[in-house]
């Protein structure tokens, strides 16, 4: 260890007897790999070993500053790391002001999270964003401040109790990848400091931009074209890889990782559970690439998730990484292996390749993309899973799925076709049932992304008659049937639970009509609500259908994260079937779902070759089918979660 022993002793020897003897043992464990990384990273600067000893420092410092309640969760937690794979584990995702106005509103709320079951909930960005245009508030100005129209710390802090006493994790976004240009920082750089300066990648003309240009993609290709915007008081190019006003911190500079490692041990300190880590795969640059993906990122979660073993072990960290599957797992870290022992990463990454080929399978009919997703997604290390998902506040991005649509013929024209036509399809093309709209892209060839609620997108906007609202409706659980089954903590978009509509008021808002991604930030619809146990409401229909899926899953050990996945292959390219848990165990239990419009038939014998089996149960419609049952119908857009009766489960 380049810190001498001593001289971390000595920084322990400052915490309290009680807490000293809890935050040795897990600082000796994790500290060698964070030195590690951060030599990798940081060990060519000039005074790496007294900016590593400061750090350690206030690692230390925070750790003895973490509240009691927070110190017994972090002890419960680690004495069972895989607690957040659970099948009782669900999430729930929204806006603070559409959900309940402010954090106070929030908590009023509480009570109907907890009637769908979350455990989970993923509040997005809250903190102080910059004035005007904030990109929904991913632009921060302050990483210790509440945005003041949402309330104050001490609402945070009142809500994170509240939510701690009925088992629910608050998650918080982490935008590590920018600040807004307003933030300290960036005003103290526009100021002329060039410590500060230091803190973002600028370019005195556009030649070294040009050259990075050459290689990189665009995020927001009509509302922000290019990744770096010429800032007039400082007469340089910023790099800025999403909107103007969010400048990329320059993450080869040792100050910002410390800065940014701080700032989210102190927001675990108020009592966040989970942070998600916005824009992991940009964090480092390297010309000649597309700056995604690259060793240097994973080497900083890598250190930052063994700086939250050491001074939060009860934390989790998720990726947001909307890259190829093939780019993905690395996100979670590595199982050991002959060579190296287990690496960690984030605790959760979101499976966006699952989530668009779910969307994809739709609008195809035909559920290969899925099938090469899940045949593409490696078991995971310990203490890692999977996020699963059917919306979030994003668009859904149809270019990571490329490897999977090249089809039979292995060719990317026809992923290309394939990928257009599932994204022309979601905008309403042709007759299509779905009514989204298009997000940004470069050019009329390129594929662009799909916005809109998921029941706009199901066809429920749509329906014309109560024929199209079942299948609709089908259609819905379907995905969200999925998600629930795949294996991972699966996250509740809100007003999904509701089959709430588009909200198309932001075209009249100057600061959100560039930004079509606003078409599915909708207020929280309390008349839905008011009428979510009336099951003649299509709200209600979609609530009862939700909460029963979720209760299946609840009751059903072989459908939580860490049970095994198998992918069984089909005649019918409609049907996507998988298997959960072990085929001789007791508990194993078989997705089947259908993704078109017409009833398949579904032959038996495809999973009698896996075990010993006395016959089924659908655990969704409570159907019993016994051994001499060959074949099942499989409704359109129908789904049937089949346990298996073994001689075992029969005694
Ligand atoms: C993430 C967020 C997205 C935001 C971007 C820039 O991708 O999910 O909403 O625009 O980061 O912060």
């Amino acid at each position: 260890m380049a810190l001498l022993q001593a001289q971390l002793e000595a920084m322990l020897a400052q915490l309290p007897a009680g807490q000293r003897d809890l935050l040795a043992p897990r600082f000796f464990q994790h500290a060698p790999v964070l030195l590690e990384r951060l030599r990798r990273l940081y060990g060519d600067s000039e005074h790496f070993a007294g900016w590593c000893q400061q750090l350690m420092q206030e690692v230390i410092s925070l750790a003895g500053e973490r509240p009691a309640a927070l110190r017994a969760q972090d002890q419960s937690r680690s004495a069972n790391k895989n607690w957040f794979g659970s099948q009782d584990m669900l999430g729930y995702c929204t806006y603070v002001d559409r959900f309940g106005g402010n954090l106070q509103g929030v908590m009023q709320k509480i009570s109907h999270l907890q009637e769908m079951g979350v455990r989970y909930l993923h509040l997005l960005p809250f903190l102080r964003a910059r004035d005007g245009e904030n990109d929904g508030g991913f632009a921060v100005a302050s990483y210790d401040e509440i945005e003041p129209k949402f309330g104050t710390m001490a609402d945070l802090q009142a809500l994170t109790e509240q939510l701690r006493a009925a088992e629910i994790s608050l998650c918080s976004d982490f935008i590590l990848n920018h600040v807004a240009d307003d933030h300290p920082w960036a005003c103290a750089a526009k100021a002329g400091d060039a410590a500060y300066q230091n803190y973002f990648h600028s370019f005195a003309d556009y030649t070294q931009p040009a050259r990075y240009e050459a290689t990189l993609g665009q995020i927001f290709p009509q509302a922000a074209p290019g990744n770096f915007t010429f800032d007039t008081t400082l007469q340089r190019w910023i790099w800025t890889t999403f909107y103007p006003y969010q400048w990329d911190l320059n993450y080869s500079n040792p100050a910002v990782f410390a800065e940014m490692a701080l700032a989210l041990l102190r927001l675990a300190n108020r009592g966040i559970e989970v942070f998600r880590l916005d824009s992991t795969a940009f964090l480092w640059k390297r010309e000649g690439t597309n700056c995604m993906n690259q060793p240097e990122a994973h080497w900083i979660l890598q250190a930052i998730r063994s700086i939250v073993e050491i001074a939060a072990p009860g934390v989790l960290l998720k990726a947001e990484a909307i890259v190829p599957t093939a780019q993905l797992p690395a996100y979670l870290g590595t199982p050991a292996n002959a060579a190296s022992a287990q690496i960690n990463e984030c605790h959760l990454a979101y499976h966006s390749s699952l989530m668009a080929a779910g969307w994809a399978a739709l609008a195809e009919q035909n559920t290969d993309a899925i099938a090469r997703v899940i045949q593409g997604t490696p078991a995971l290390p310990d203490q890692a899973s999977w996020l699963t998902y059917v919306r979030c506040h994003d668009d859904i991005g149809w270019n990571v799925l490329r490897a999977e649509m090249r089809g039979a013929e292995n060719s990317d024209a026809i992923a290309q076709q394939r990928l257009a036509h599932v994204a022309q399809f979601y905008s309403g093309a042709g007759d299509s049932y779905a009514r989204g709209a298009s997000f940004q892209a470069a050019d009329p060839s390129a594929v662009h992304g799909s916005v809109g609620m998921a029941s706009a997108l199901c066809g429920m906007s749509s329906a014309s008659d109560q024929e199209e609202q079942l299948l609709a409706r089908r259609r819905l659980l379907l995905l969200y049937g999925l998600a629930l089954s795949f294996g991972g903590l699966p996250v509740i978009y809100m007003g999904d639970e509701l089959a709430q509509k588009n909200e198309e008021s932001y075209l009249h808002d100057p600061q959100k009509a560039n930004d079509s991604r606003w078409l599915q930030r909708p207020d929280f619809d309390m008349a839905a609500f008011a009428s979510r146990h009336d099951e003649t409401t299509e709200s209600g229909k979609i609530f009862s259908a939700l909460l029963h899926l979720i209760r299946c899953r609840k009751d059903t050990a072989a459908l939580s994260a860490s049970a095994a996945r198998n992918l069984i292959v089909t005649e019918a390219p409609q049907l996507l079937v998988f298997g959960r848990g072990h085929a001789d165990d007791e508990g194993c239990v078989y997705f089947i779902g259908n993704f078109s419009g017409v009833a398949i038939d579904f032959a038996l014998d495809v999973l009698h070759d896996k075990a010993a089996i006395n016959g089924f149960t659908d655990l969704i419609s409570g159907r019993v089918y016994s051994v001499a049952t060959r074949c099942l119908k499989v409704e359109p857009y129908e789904q049937i979660w089949l346990r298996a009766l073994t001689d075992r489960s029969a005694a």
